[in-house]
C-alpha cells in the first residue's frame, strides 16, 4: 500500500512538471499559447523559413505591439545583426504577407523610410539591429539570424490524465 502512494505520487509529480516545464521545446520560449526559437546562424530567408519548418514551426509572425516586443527583445537580446520574420512581397512589389496569415495584419512597425525595396532587390522582412530591430525590407538572400514560432505542446493537466488503477 505505501509502495503503491509513493508511485502515485511519483506519477503524479511528474505529470505535473510535464505540464508546467514542457510546453516549449528546450530553448524555445512561450509567449501568448505559442512558442519562439531564435536561429543562431545567419541564413538566407528562404533558408531559415526551412529550418523553421523542420522544426514544426515557420518564420515568427508579428501583428501585435506586445507580440512586436516580445519578438524584438529575443532579437534584442540574441543581439543578431539583422533577424528574419516570415513576411515577404516577392511575389508582387509592395504587397507584404505573411507566410501563414497571408494579408499583412493592421500592425506593422517599419523604421522610419523603410520599406525602401533598395536597388529594387529587397523583397524579404528583417528586425534591423541598425535600426533598433525595427521592421526593414531586405535582400532575400543576405545573411541573418531568424526568430520561428510554432505551436506550444499540448501540456496535460494532472487532472486530465486517466490514470489507470
Ligand atoms: C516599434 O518597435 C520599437 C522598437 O522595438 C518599439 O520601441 C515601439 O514601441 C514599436 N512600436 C509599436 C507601435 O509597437
Ligand atoms: C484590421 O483593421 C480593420 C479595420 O479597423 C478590421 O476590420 C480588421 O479586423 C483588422 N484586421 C486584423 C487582422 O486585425
Amino acid at each position: 500500500m505505501r509502495k503503491m502512494s509513493q508511485l502515485t505520487f511519483f506519477l503524479f509529480a511528474a505529470l505535473v512538471s510535464l505540464g508546467a516545464c514542457q510546453q516549449c521545446s528546450q530553448g524555445w520560449t512561450y509567449f501568448q499559447g505559442r512558442c519562439y526559437g531564435y536561429g543562431n546562424t545567419a541564413t538566407s530567408w528562404a533558408s531559415a523559413q526551412v529550418m523553421c519548418q523542420s522544426q514544426g514551426a515557420t518564420l515568427a509572425e508579428v501583428s501585435t505591439t506586445e507580440e512586436n516586443n516580445f519578438v524584438s527583445a529575443i532579437a534584442r537580446t540574441r543581439k543578431g545583426t539583422c533577424v528574419w520574420l516570415g513576411a515577404t512581397d516577392i511575389f508582387r512589389e509592395g504587397d507584404w504577407k505573411w507566410t501563414n496569415r497571408r494579408d499583412f495584419s493592421n500592425f506593422t512597425n517599419w523604421s522610419g523610410g523603410e520599406p525602401n525595396n533598395l536597388n529594387n532587390v529587397e523583397n524579404c522582412l528583417n528586425m534591423f539591429q541598425r535600426l533598433n530591430y525595427r521592421w526593414n525590407d531586405e535582400n532575400c538572400n543576405s545573411n541573418c539570424n531568424f526568430i520561428c514560432v510554432g505551436p506550444a505542446n499540448n501540456h496535460l493537466s494532472a487532472a486530465e490524465v486517466p490514470i489507470s488503477k
